[in-house]
């Protein structure tokens, strides 16, 4: 019931940025800010699939008033990287995954299922077309941010029966405006980001702005970003506002919460990580970890490192956590050896500086 015309017709930007301009663009990009020329467009039309595949200019998006997505929030997204490898050439990191998620997302949220072969072409394509907005290794990644949004004009509550599936890409340095240091985190006590039951597996629109008075609260008090906890016991830690949390103890052991409490998105970083530290036997535990257990561990020392991990923040070392009734600080308030050498391990596959000994990128 999905695929019916979805070859990529391509609309090349005629006045497509100069090379001198965006070389500049590209020098010190920031996140999320330096959007390259063109953009994918597909269309979904109940009864008829998938169709009007497109690559165009990028160009702001016509919607009716009264489309689903502007009051009823049917909207999901993926976030995933280009990188560019020292030979020149560029490569995906696991895109497969994020197709996969995209289809887990579509579900919860009662939207229409992107073909995972459309979802990597519509990736594919867009990066072959704007490959050299790709920045050199050393200033970041394209950042790729395939969406989808229901258009259907109508104020029923219900699953709409129209969708526009869109990717768009931007130059990403350091998400962290802190050359990767260790930041600080805000521990959320008065909202939660997730419920059993509620959409916390799926990357929808929603959880994000659920999620900004606590990182409003946070940056008020310092913080780069926002530590959550379950709903129930406002206990455990679940994750960060947009990348998941591991700890590392004194043992060599990595921790990172489970996925059980269906509460937490599945992270393909977070995956990876597990994965890379098994091969290099550490000892991995996917088990919960509570935030007074945090406080103590950290004050006996026997909490070393704890990190953030996601495709934005790709391994990022946390120093301090702060709370209304203080905070911790980890180790000695730096980047943790364990943390560096995941992070290192990690970039190294992924801009093909190191063998892809598991199958994770794909060559554009
Ligand atoms: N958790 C949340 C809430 C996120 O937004 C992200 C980022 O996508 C992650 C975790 C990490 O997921 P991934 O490693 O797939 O980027
Ligand atoms: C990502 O890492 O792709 C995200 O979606 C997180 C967001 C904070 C940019």
């Amino acid at each position: 019931t999905t695929e019916s015309d979805t070859a990529f017709k391509i609309t090349r930007k005629t006045d497509i940025t100069p090379a001198a301009e965006r070389e500049a663009m590209l020098a010190n990009p920031g996140f999320g800010r330096v959007f390259t020329d063109h953009m994918a467009v597909v269309t979904y039309t109940e009864g008829k699939g998938w169709h009007s595949a497109e690559i165009l200019p990028r160009q702001p998006l016509m919607l009716d008033p009264a489309a689903s997505v502007l009051h009823y929030a049917q909207e999901i997204f993926e976030g995933m990287k280009a990188y560019r490898t020292p030979d020149g050439s560029v490569q995906l990191f696991r895109p497969d995954a994020n197709a996969r998620r995209f289809r887990h997302s579509a579900e919860r949220m009662a939207m229409a299922q992107v073909p995972e072969d459309l979802f990597l072409d519509a990736v594919t394509q867009l990066v072959k077309l704007d490959k050299d907005w790709v920045p050199k290794p050393e200033i970041g990644t394209l950042y790729i941010r395939p969406f989808m949004i229901a258009t259907e004009a109508a104020l029923g509550v219900k699953p709409a029966s129209e969708f526009k599936f869109i990717v768009i890409a931007c130059a990403a340095g350091e998400y962290f405006s802190k050359d990767a240091g260790p930041v600080s985190v805000w521990v959320e006590e008065r909202t939660v980001r997730a419920s059993r039951g509620g959409t916390g597996t799926a990357k929808c629109g929603g959880n994000y702005a659920a999620s900004l008075t606590a990182q409003m609260e946070g940056k008020e008090h310092g913080c780069h970003q926002v530590l959550f906890l379950d709903a129930q016991e406002r206990r455990w830690l679940e994750e960060m506002g947009g990348m998941n949390v591991m700890m590392v103890f004194e043992d060599g052991t990595l921790q990172t919460p489970p996925l059980d409490s269906g509460t937490i998105l599945h992270g393909i970083t977070r995956d990876s990580l597990l994965t890379l530290a098994r091969d290099r036997g550490l000892k991995v535990k996917e088990e919960r970890y509570a935030i007074d257990q945090l406080y103590g561990d950290a004050d006996s020392g026997k909490l070393k490192e704890v990190f953030a991990c996601g495709t934005a923040a790709v391994v990022t070392p946390i120093g301090t956590f702060k709370s209304t009734e203080g905070g911790c600080t980890i180790g000695n308030g730096q980047t943790g050896e364990v943390t560096s050498s995941l992070r290192k391990a990690l970039c190294d596959i992924q801009f093909g500086r190191a063998a892809d000994t598991h199958g994770w990128v794909k060559k554009i």
